[in-house]
């Protein structure tokens, strides 16, 4: 299974690093949305679930965790822990993120506003819709 890791361009000089993310340009989609999670408690698995149309860029700004795609038919753990790094996560993709450091901030950049009926999440339903189960 292939996944998609952007290394974006820090603007570093003396005084530290700066990124920046512009629409189109470092982020494949329109910007709708912006969140971020933190101060997540040790063991918690976050995410599980997919998205029928949304496409999101992940980024781990502090910290790391782990990431888990699943197209249904194959599975992938990624780690993301640096803050010039973003994982593509695209529609129709289980994801599951996990061993968040305790000071992980990870930021997402999502393509759509929040829609809960955009959300499958209930992982037999999930390999029906991609066509893997009947
Ligand atoms: P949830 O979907 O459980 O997060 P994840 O699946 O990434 O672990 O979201 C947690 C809560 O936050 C839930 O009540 C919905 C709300 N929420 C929003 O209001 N807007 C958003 O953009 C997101 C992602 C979640």
């Amino acid at each position: 299974m292939q996944t998609i890791k952007y290394t974006f361009q820090p603007h570093g000089d003396e005084r530290g690093q700066l990124i920046a993310l512009e629409e189109f340009n470092d982020i494949p989609f329109r910007i709708k949305r912006v969140y971020f999670m933190y101060d997540t408690i040790e063991g918690v698995v976050r995410g599980k679930h997919a998205h029928k149309s949304l496409e999101q860029i992940l980024v781990c700004i502090h910290g790391s965790c782990k990431i888990r795609l699943d197209n249904g038919r194959e599975k992938k753990v990624v780690a993301l822990e640096k803050p010039y790094e973003g994982l593509y996560v695209a529609n129709n993709m289980w994801r599951e993120m996990f061993d968040f450091s305790p000071d992980a901030v990870l930021m997402v950049f999502a393509s759509e506003v929040y829609d809960e009926a955009d959300y499958i999440r209930d992982y037999d339903e999930f390999l029906k819709f991609v066509g893997v189960k009947e």
